[in-house]
């Protein structure tokens, strides 16, 4: 079998992983992997290869930032050749980005079965890019692969053939899990920032609801002030662009408020593992909090993340600056509540890769991951 896999920004290159370490293992899949330089700064597309050591892509377009339209047409003309030239039997896409979308399009005009890794997941939120980009790439695929029961709940009630789900976990739970106590020995991150374990919060911020608005990203700056904990924030290159855009560059000159550019895999997780609280708007993190159990405040309206607000480690405070400092002062005052709870993972205990890999090529040998007429398939 000849499977391409689409890839662009830094989240899908963690959430491949897994499997592009598995599809290493089995030589009846010939893989591909295309980058379309969705992200292109090293500390967001090439660390994660070299820290998970990973096989460099085999193609990257090169495509980089610009406006959704422009950005996406541009990717789907790049996939277009190559998948013409190339005539893979499977186009695998993780996520919810505009690659994803691309990807997903580009395969399913040329009547190359779709594969959507993360598949059935929804917000509800027609703001978010992410929500059209994964809604539209679920109904473009011949095998959605689900991380949990309400993702495929929500297939089945958009009428999606249950016979193309294949519900396993999540493998980003795979991938952190693989990962952690390489990172808990070789990251020094906590000593060369001069924090110490539990007595910081982690803090990331790019959702373009949240920094695209000037009131939301400034409430948000604010709480972090009136916080008055140590606060380690990577800041993602489109929320620098934004802070300094709208100007709130002075909400960030307090000494407790520790900002630095984005870190490696590695780091990342050791600051995850040992954060008191973790305010986020990304949806791998909220994920990542639950698995390394530590409690997260989600800086947003609403999650697909479900599960984690109905097991009680996640809580939504939207950018509103009373509800966040509430929910860290909150968090802060049952932390024996959150060490005694049960952190049973929803997502999979992290062999789902091993298994979705297996499964595409099974769909695949029995001609069921293939384009028909035919409704019974
Ligand atoms: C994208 C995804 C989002 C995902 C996020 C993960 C879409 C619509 N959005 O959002 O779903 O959660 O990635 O991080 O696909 N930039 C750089 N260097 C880079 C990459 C980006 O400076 O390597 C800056 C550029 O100024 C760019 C801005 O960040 O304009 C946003 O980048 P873009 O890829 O459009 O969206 P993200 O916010 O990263
Ligand atoms: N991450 C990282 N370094 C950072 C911030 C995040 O390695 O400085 C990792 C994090 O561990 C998670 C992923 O990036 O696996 C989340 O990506 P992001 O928040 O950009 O996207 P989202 O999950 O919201 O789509």
């Amino acid at each position: 079998m000849k499977l391409f896999i689409i890839s662009g920004a830094r989240p899908q290159f963690i959430k491949l992983s897994p499997i592009l370490q598995d599809l290493q293992k089995i030589s009846e899949i010939d893989y591909y992997h295309l980058h379309t330089g969705q992200h292109y700064d090293s500390y967001m597309s090439e660390v994660f290869f070299k820290e998970l050591g990973l096989e460099a892509p085999d193609i990257n377009l090169q495509i980089k930032s610009t406006k959704h339209g422009e950005q996406i047409s541009k990717m789907i003309t790049g996939i277009e050749e190559i998948l013409l030239k190339e005539k893979p039997d499977g186009v695998l896409v993780p996520g919810d980005t505009n690659s994803t979308l691309a990807g997903g399009l580009s395969a399913s005009k040329l009547q190359i079965p779709v594969i959507h890794l993360e598949s059935g997941l929804r917000s509800y939120d027609y703001r978010m890019p992410e929500e059209i980009n994964r809604r539209l790439t679920d109904h473009l695929s011949r095998m959605l692969i689900t991380t949990s029961q309400t993702a495929t709940n929500n297939l089945l009630d958009e009428g999606i053939k249950e016979s193309w789900i294949f519900q396993t976990g999540d493998t980003m739970v795979d991938a952190i899990l693989r990962n952690s106590e390489r990172a808990a020995k070789i990251s020094s991150i906590l000593n060369d920032l001069g924090v110490k374990k539990k007595d910081y919060l982690l803090l990331t911020l790019h959702r373009q609801e949240n920094v695209d608005t000037k009131e939301r990203l400034e409430s948000i700056l604010t709480s972090l002030n009136q916080i008055g904990e140590i606060v380690v924030f990577p800041m993602h290159p489109r929320t620098r662009k934004m802070v300094e855009k709208f100007n709130l560059q002075s909400h960030l000159t307090n000494e407790k408020i520790i900002t630095i550019d984005p870190v490696g895999y590695l780091d990342f997780i050791k600051l995850e593992k040992h954060a008191q609280i973790i305010l986020t708007d990304s949806g791998g993190i909220q994920k990542e909090a639950l698995t390394l159990e530590v409690p997260c405040l989600t800086l947003r309206d609403n999650t697909e993340w479900i599960e984690t607000i109905e097991l009680g480690v996640n809580k939504l405070v939207g950018a509103d600056e009373n509800l966040i400092v509430n929910g860290v002062n909150d968090i802060r005052s049952n932390i024996i509540k959150y060490e005694k709870m049960d952190w049973k993972n929803p997502y999979g205990d992290g062999l789902s890769s091993e298994k979705i890999v297996k499964e595409i090529l099974s769909r695949y040998n029995s001609g069921n991951l293939s384009i028909s007429s035919n409704r019974m398939l």
